[in-house]
């Protein structure tokens, strides 16, 4: 049987080495460290909130990136084509539903911050952010207008450029120049919080556990975003695993990923939770954090417009080598299924993505009948994505790698002692973790 019409193998367009961990780490690294944790860590308990997001990283999302590594570069397809290449059943097809809605989902609500990243990066340069000092009423009147829409596009735009471009001229040159530029960026703003007079309180909320503040929700949302921080559960990683050398250890790879991600997540804390308790900001007031909170503290502080600017741009090179990875697996995957050229498929995906990101542009301040259930059409997005999609594809991975295809240790490489620990993990540990935290949060467990 032949699965797909045409392949990443056969086109050529591979990742170098070196390029392929740059580009992963590129992935996993984006709005998800620095917008999304620091204001769900404020919301759910600080600290201790952190830790449960350490141990979720580790028993559930190194083992399952090592899995999504080993069925692209096995597979050499897209997220679907893998799968069934691997099986030999058609069936296994399906997970292309699921990274297709985890892409535009996510998409939808990521494009729009990345739009608002950059809209305040020139707000922050040019000074204009700081000509009123009411940042709640600017945000608002930001996101009443269709500035946000066209910040968007602008969004869309570029990552649609850079997927045109290709695997090696285009993700992989992208990364290679933004993520350093972004770890400069990150370094030099740490040092400014940390030596901010009342530094510590933040550092000790963020770093000293507090187990009375963690919450059933707590565990849902710590699970989610480790998928959603690592870029798991719709084939990401699965669609890079496909560019990927034969002779690249995918062992080591997890392992570097997981470490830049959590060192990244790291830093974003010792930013923002100084910053904003030095400031008397409360942390946990949802999406808006770094738009309304953080212009506060940078126009208090000397060079405020500079710092401010600065971290903005942070913003945008984070999310932008994000959604580069998003864009590209419902690209890979339509242009096996239909026999598109790369260049046709971006286009029209790419357009697809940008139409699907206006409600939930427009949701946030703008049309009240876009916000159902108490949640805007941005929050539902990001929601459904993070809690159902990713956790549901993640479980999917666990059960291929772990009972389905049987010749994944060979592909992974392993020394026997790491294989045992993996296929333990991603056979025992992993799924059952994914299942029970739904069950607890649907109410049919009670602990
Ligand atoms: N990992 C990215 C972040 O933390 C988001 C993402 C999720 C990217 C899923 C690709 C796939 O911002």
């Amino acid at each position: 049987h032949e699965p797909a019409k045409q392949d990443q193998a056969s086109s050529g367009d591979n990742f170098s080495r070196g390029g392929f961990i740059l580009a992963a780490i590129g992935s996993a690294v984006g709005l998800g460290n620095l917008w999304k944790f620091p204001y769900i860590t404020g919301m759910y308990g600080g600290a201790a909130f952190f830790l449960l997001f350490i141990i979720c990283l580790l028993l559930v999302g190194l083992p399952i990136l090592l899995g999504e590594l080993v069925i692209g570069r096995g597979g050499r397809g897209s997220a679907a084509s893998s799968l069934v290449r691997l099986s030999g059943k058609k069936a296994w097809g399906g997970f292309g539903v699921i990274s297709i809605a985890g892409s535009f989902f996510i998409l939808s609500f990521y494009g729009v911050v990345a739009g608002w990243a950059m809209h305040y990066m020139i707000l922050s340069f040019s000074g204009e952010l700081f000509s009123n000092s009411d940042f709640a009423g600017q945000f608002a009147g930001f996101n009443a207008s269709w500035l946000p829409v066209l910040w968007q596009f602008v969004a869309m735009f570029l990552t649609a450029f850079v997927i045109y471009k290709g695997v090696s001229s285009g993700i992989e040159k992208f990364n290679k120049i933004f993520l350093p530029a972004l770890v400069v960026l990150l370094v030099l703003l740490m040092i400014r919080a940390l030596t901010m007079d009342g530094a510590a309180e933040g550092v000790s909320f963020f770093l000293r556990p507090d187990f009375s503040k963690l919450t059933g929700e707590s565990v849902l949302v710590a699970l989610g975003h480790a998928f959603f921080s690592l870029s798991l559960g719709m084939g990401t990683m699965i669609t890079y695993g496909a560019y990927v050398d034969k002779r690249q250890s995918l062992g080591t790879a997890t392992l570097a990923i997981g470490g830049g991600d959590l060192l990244y997540a790291l830093m974003a804390g010792l930013i923002i939770f100084p910053i904003t308790f030095s400031f008397g900001i409360e942390p946990g007031q949802g999406p808006s954090l770094v738009f309304i909170a953080l212009p506060a503290a940078f126009e208090a502080m000397p060079a405020g417009w500079l710092f401010g600017g600065l971290f903005f741009m942070m913003l945008t090179f984070a999310a932008l080598t994000s959604t580069v990875s998003l864009l590209e697996v419902p690209v890979a995957y339509i242009q096996e299924k239909l026999g598109w050229g790369r260049k046709l498929t971006t286009v029209v995906v790419g357009t697809l993505c940008f139409l699907i990101g206006v409600p939930s542009a427009l949701s946030i301040g703008q049309y009240d009948w876009l916000t159902f259930g108490g949640k805007a059409f941005f929050d539902w997005m990001d929601f459904i994505a993070s809690n159902i999609i990713l956790p549901v594809g993640g479980f999917i991975v666990t059960i291929f790698v772990g009972y389905v295809w049987q010749q994944a240790g060979e592909e992974a490489g392993l020394t026997a002692a790491w294989f045992k620990l993996w296929i333990f993990m991603v056979r025992y540990v992993a799924p059952v973790l994914v299942l029970a935290v739904f069950l607890y949060t649907s109410g049919l467990l009670e602990l």
